[in-house]
């Protein structure tokens, strides 16, 4: 059996032999295909790249239909198991686990790494009081070009690390002063004792104790959520890192970008929409009336359905065993009951089961979040925390490939033939 397809071009009669590798075709190798010699070439026409592979990774491997995801070949629930945040960052950056030196090593990295310049926190507070802390998060990552501007020697490795140490462990502490500046609090600087997630919790919430008794619960709960959101291959915001990055700009400029993207509802804003859609449904008995709204197209079941996965998003199944770890310690989210019986009946209804539309990362999340404490404009925030080790990987796996250059999409043109200007006093 070759690996070729063979096409026949209707047009001229003529046939083509293209290869094919790892179950793709290579666009280029359309172009030979023309009517005549000023002919630009067959082209493919993907929009929202439904079935184009951009890229050859070897990050993450999701199957969307069995609903699997790992990292570097390691099953989501197993490093949501035994793993933490900081040590999977590790593994998504690198490739492999750390040994025990090495997760020593990085963890004393990035525990130095935690303070911003003094100035970072003046560009912050330029903000006003009720600025959404997604839009400062996004912006201040964009400052920190200005910052750090040997960032720009993107093909030396010693300053692609310095980066990688800087954006892992600095992001938390912008998403905490984003917070604290939208609360009106004084800013608390890291506490070098406490873990990753217990010091991001310390500069969130610590009020004039000396020191943030951090809930190990808690602490291990944002960990486990931090490990479910650091890299799902090619979606929306990685799509914009590395389109970013691959105009060889600095990785701030392109992180602010990639989180950009992140701040849409359809992406990283979707479980602040999940608990406004919650919140907007009020009580169980409104569920059948909004479902019926749904079904006719007016509006989406925010925290359901996914351009890959076509089962159970395996990140929500363990989100929803921790919301009740979570809630053990917090009280329920009164929210959870709507949840829950809204996740039933779509789940029975032919609408979603015959478009294979299911819980996805999002649906609980929000749940739990909102739970320890956090305003719904965080949200997005804390997956951008996460995914700032996925976006990293991505961005240097993306420049160290000799297959990639700058993006550039082809587009079919529809608008107007030639024409010629008409001066305004003669336009009719
Ligand atoms: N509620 C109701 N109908 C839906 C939904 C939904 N949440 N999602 C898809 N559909 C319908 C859609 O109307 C369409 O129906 P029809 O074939 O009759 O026109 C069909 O299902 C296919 O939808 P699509 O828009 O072509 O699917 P997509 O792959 O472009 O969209 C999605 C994927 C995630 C944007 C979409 O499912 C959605 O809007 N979900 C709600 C927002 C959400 O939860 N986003 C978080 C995604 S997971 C976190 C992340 O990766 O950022």
């Amino acid at each position: 059996m070759a690996d070729t397809l063979t096409v026949t071009d209707n047009r001229t009669g003529k046939q083509y032999e293209l290869p094919i590798k790892d179950g793709a075709i290579r666009a280029m190798d359309l172009k030979q295909i023309k009517t005549g010699p000023e002919d630009f070439g067959l082209m493919t026409y993907d929009p929202a790249f439904m079935n184009t592979a951009s890229c050859r990774s070897t990050i993450a491997y999701i199957d969307g239909d069995k609903g699997i995801l790992e990292y570097r070949g390691y099953p989501i629930e197993q490093l949501a198991e035994g793993s933490s945040y900081l040590e999977t960052a590790y593994l998504i950056i690198f490739g492999e686990l750390p040994t025990k030196a090495q997760l020593e090593g990085w963890t004393t990295e990035i525990t130095a790494h935690r303070l911003l310049h003094e100035n970072i926190k003046k560009v912050m507070e330029g903000f006003q009081y009720d600025a959404h802390p997604m839009g400062v998060f996004l912006a201040t990552v964009g400052a920190f070009s200005t910052f750090y501007p040997d960032a720009k020697q993107i093909f030396e490795e010693t300053s692609r690390l310095k980066q990688v140490h800087r954006l892992v462990a600095k992001v938390p502490t912008i998403a905490a002063y984003a917070f604290r500046h939208s609360i009106g609090r004084p800013y608390v600087y890291p506490d070098d004792d406490l873990s990753f997630t217990g010091n991001f919790l310390s500069m969130l919430f610590k009020r004039t104790e000396l020191k943030y008794k951090v809930n190990p619960v808690l602490e291990r709960a944002l960990d486990v959520l931090f490990i479910l959101h650091a890299d799902h291959e090619q979606n929306c915001s990685t799509s914009a890192m590395r389109t970013i990055g691959s105009s060889h700009v600095d990785p701030y400029s392109a992180m602010a970008g990639a989180a950009a993207a992140l701040y849409g509802p359809l992406h990283g804003g979707a479980n602040e929409a999940v608990l406004r859609m919650l919140q907007e449904i009020g009580a169980i008995s409104n569920i059948p009336a909004f479902i019926k709204k749904v079904k006719a197209g007016e509006g989406r079941l925010m925290g359901f359905g996914h351009r890959i996965y076509k089962s159970y998003d395996p990140r929500a199944k363990i989100i929803k065993r921790t919301a009740d770890q979570v809630f053990d310690v917090t009280g329920k989210n009164p929210l959870l009951d709507i949840a829950l019986e809204l996740e039933r009946i779509a789940l029975e209804d032919d609408y979603f089961i015959s478009r294979k539309l299911y819980p996805n990362v999002d649906f609980y999340s929000g749940l739990i979040y909102q739970a320890m404490g956090f305003p719904m404009t965080m949200f997005p925030v804390l997956f951008a925390i996460a995914r700032t080790s996925g976006w990293i990987a991505q961005w240097e796996e993306m420049l160290l490939d000799p297959d990639q250059k700058i993006t550039r999409p082809r587009q079919i043109y529809t608008g107007a033939k030639r024409r010629d200007y008409v001066a305004l006093n003669k336009r009719g």
